[in-house]
């Protein structure tokens, strides 16, 4: 692909990338700026790169352009300003502006779950594509990053080329993105490993060029075909799914014999062909990814005629499904028996701690199955309120954690944000009605919770059990330590009224 014919207007001095376009960087749009694209257009900015992000949504654009990040993301505020101030980032709404801009234009839109379906809804991939595609002029590379059914790219690929007055020289890679919410910028500047699916050498060559500032720190490279790199990520999302069901099915086990699933884990993680992360019982999994990519992933391995191997997936779906009844169940026994006219704090809505996503999130979830039984739930999330308002509009919500705690029957941790696990189990107490705890997520020291005259449950472990180690779960796996830190403010500042 001749991206050497480009003339040099923005060569920049921080740059590192060995160029294979006469010596000039390539410029780069985002398309798409929701937790992926902002993050990524912010992250190749920062790298040295000029990079435009485009979105259909105005206001979302216009905050960005104000350096205001529109959902919550630890450090990337930050980032946006450094990199709005270094004068490489801008946003526009405006297509054609993006396709005159760039050489390399990254597909980051969402693909949500089909209404009435398990499959993917590619409606926004494919019309950021063929947006593009009609406006583009000269030789240049789309990249999608988005997750999608394997397939889509070579299809994606005839369709750009058909549109685009530049034909064949219009060529599409896929580049899945790997990265988590709440570590979103540093997933993207360190990433496990980088995996390009391409269909020509030309492709491979200007994607190594664009993340040569990462592969020279020696990120791991895997070079694959288009449905090879499309499968990576949903066999990724899917083995991580299937981990967290695991240890969720052996709660279930545990439960039916008084066992511990705490120390099961525990045990199990020292061995380190299996290890600790992704091994943490509780409520399971949500968000914007996994549920819908192990949905999307069977829809389409039975399209495909491979429906039969990821079958158990259905299982992996129906162990994450049970923990939220199981959740539900052990607070209307802790409420003896009865919801109606329990008043229950629910502490989080977010579907984990550093985000404000509620997208399938079995916090909000639970917080509602428990409100439609009678319970008068009040939930409190440290960041998630707003979302979770815009979903359950009539789902009570408190500013603080003690207001929720405030004369509460039973009290429910579903999200593991730090402010809640800093909290002092005594002066907790002294503001509810009941000393009743069920902790979902393995997340609270439940000596503690015990010697402060709590009853204290938890999902997978006996009633009568010593809880043992601070987080009462399993040892955290190599690396797995930074995805428990929090990056919230600290805990003394955050929770200083309810420390005693
Ligand atoms: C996930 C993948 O990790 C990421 O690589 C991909 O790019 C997008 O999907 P994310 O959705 O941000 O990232 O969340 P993740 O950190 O994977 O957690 C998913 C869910 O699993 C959360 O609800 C979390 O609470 C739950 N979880 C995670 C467990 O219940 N137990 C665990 O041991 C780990």
């Amino acid at each position: 692909m001749p991206l050497t014919d480009m003339t040099d207007t923005t060569k920049d001095d921080t740059m590192h990338a060995d160029t294979h376009t006469s010596g000039r960087p390539p410029r780069l749009t985002v398309v798409g700026t929701g937790y992926l694209g902002a993050t990524h257009a912010v992250c190749m900015a920062t790298l040295g790169y000029q990079v435009l992000g485009v979105d259909v949504d105005a206001a979302k654009v216009e905050a960005l352009v104000d350096g205001r990040v529109p959902f919550h993301e630890p450090g990337l505020p930050q980032a946006l300003d450094e990199a709005l101030a270094s004068g490489r980032l801008d946003f526009t709404t405006d297509f054609a502006r993006a396709a005159d801009f760039g050489d390399i234009h990254f597909l980051c839109v969402g693909t949500p779950q089909q209404p009435g379906s398990h499959a993917a809804d590619l409606r926004f991939v494919d019309d950021a594509a063929a947006q593009l595609a009609a406006r583009i002029t000269r030789p240049a590379l789309i990249v999608g990053k988005s997750t999608v059914p394997v397939g889509t790219a070579a299809r994606l690929r005839e369709l750009v080329r058909t549109l685009s007055p530049a034909g064949e020289g219009l060529e599409l890679a896929w580049n899945p993105e790997f990265l988590r919410e709440g570590f979103a910028v540093q997933d993207t500047l360190r990433p496990d490993r980088l995996v390009f699916g391409v269909a020509s050498a030309h492709a491979e060559q200007a994607l190594r060029q664009v993340y040569d500032p990462l592969l020279e720190e020696g990120t791991p490279l895997i070079v694959a075909d288009l449905p090879t790199s499309e499968l990576v990520k949903v066999a990724a999302n899917s083995f991580l799914a299937t981990k967290i069901s695991y240890i969720n099915a052996m709660a279930e086990v545990c439960e039916a014999v008084d066992a511990d699933v705490g120390v099961l884990a525990r045990a199990l993680a020292l061995d380190e062909r299996i290890g600790g992360r992704f091994l943490r019982p509780g409520l399971g999994f949500g968000g914007g990814c996994l549920p819908k990519d192990i949905r999307a992933f069977q829809h389409r391995a039975q399209e495909i005629g491979a429906g039969e191997a990821v079958r158990f997936l259905d299982d992996v779906d129906a162990i994450n499904a049970r923990r939220r009844t199981r959740t539900v169940d052990m607070v209307r026994d802790l409420a003896g028996g009865e919801l109606l006219g329990t008043r229950v704090a629910a502490l989080g809505a977010a579907f984990k701690p550093n985000s404000d996503d509620v997208r399938d999130s079995p916090a909000l979830d639970v917080a509602r199955r428990l409100q439609l039984e009678g319970a008068d739930v009040v939930v409190y999330d440290p960041e998630a309120a707003e979302n979770a308002h815009r979903v359950h509009p009539d789902l009570p919500l408190a500013a603080s954690l003690s207001e929720a705690l405030d004369g509460s029957h039973v009290t429910v941790l579903l999200t593991e944000w730090e402010e809640f696990q800093a909290a002092q189990p005594e002066a907790l107490g002294a503001l509810v009605s009941r000393r009743r705890v069920l902790d979902a997520r393995h997340a609270l020291d439940g000596d503690r919770y015990l010697e402060a005259g709590w009853e204290y449950r938890t999902l997978g472990r006996p009633v009568t059990a010593g809880v043992g180690s601070p987080r009462g779960r399993s040892e955290p796996g190599p690396g797995e330590q930074e995805q428990l830190l929090p990056t919230a403010p600290a805990p003394s500042a955050q929770a200083a009224p309810l420390r005693l």
